[in-house]
């Protein structure tokens, strides 16, 4: 698996505010526009309790929703990141609870824990069949009427440094010959989140020069009643 102790230490060291790097103050941005219209759209108030996948050290996701009130909770592989989410929300005297694991497994969450789990950008970088068991993981912590908000990298490389470490079979991009990132067209992975017992209420697609980046709301499929009517349906807007 890749390195993200070391990914995170060399950020710290540098001086960085967060994974993004350098462009962490534009992400930010980009990320608050993009919570304030979920939020009216398709997120719970809060303060409802949210699980950020891949959270990092706090400074996007769970940064932003801690101070919007939600109960925030975050996961991740590094233990370096957790240490340094835990000190960034104190210094702020911010409230969030930041526990090392990998998303795959997640047996200390009880079933329907969450009204949103968010993906910190974490399913692109998760690989093969390790895609499937985080979305069945995320199914059984999130509660009937929660909210999955996916974040991920979608579509074909764009950039020549990009086609040049892409299997095209498997749809990844590769470093050190080691496949380290899932890019694949958003209705692969649309078919994905379905297969998963999700269905899919909205996606957006931000198009950028190197890959897309695809921002999803997705809820539970619920079974059928025995009417034949979808278990989702819901009352019209008025
Ligand atoms: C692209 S970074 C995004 C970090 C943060 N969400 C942000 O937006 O700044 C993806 C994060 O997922 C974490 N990650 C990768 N694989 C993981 C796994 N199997 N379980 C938990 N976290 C994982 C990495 O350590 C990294 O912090």
């Amino acid at each position: 698996m890749h390195d993200y102790d070391a990914e995170y230490r060399r950020l710290k060291i540098t001086g960085h505010r967060g994974w993004a790097g350098s462009a962490q103050e534009r992400n930010l941005a980009r990320m608050t526009d993009t919570l304030d219209r979920l939020e009216r759209e398709f997120l719970p108030s809060p303060p409802a309790r949210i699980l950020e996948l891949g959270c990092g050290n706090g400074m996007s996701w769970s940064l932003l929703m801690a101070g919007k009130g939600y109960e925030v909770h975050g996961i991740d592989i590094s233990e370096i990141a957790i240490v340094w989410a835990k000190e960034q929300f104190a210094e702020r005297r911010l409230s969030g609870a930041f526990r090392k694991g990998n998303v795959c497994e997640m047996p200390f969450i009880p079933d329907a824990s969450f009204d949103i789990v968010m993906d910190g950008s974490c399913l692109h970088c998760l690989i093969g069949c390790d895609r499937t068991r985080c979305l069945q993981e995320v199914h059984r912590i999130l509660r009937a009427d929660g909210v999955f908000v996916v974040s991920t990298m979608c579509g074909l490389p764009k950039s020549d440094d990009a086609k040049a470490r892409f299997d095209p079979v498997n749809g990844q991009l590769l470093q050190d010959g080691r496949a380290y990132r899932t890019l694949k067209p958003l209705k692969d992975i649309v078919r994905e989140v379905m297969d998963a017992r999700f269905e899919v209420r909205e996606s957006t697609v931000s198009v950028n020069p190197w890959w897309d980046h695809a921002t999803m709301a997705v809820a539970s499929r619920r079974p059928r009643s025995p009417d034949g009517a979808n278990g989702n349906r819901v009352a019209p807007r008025t």
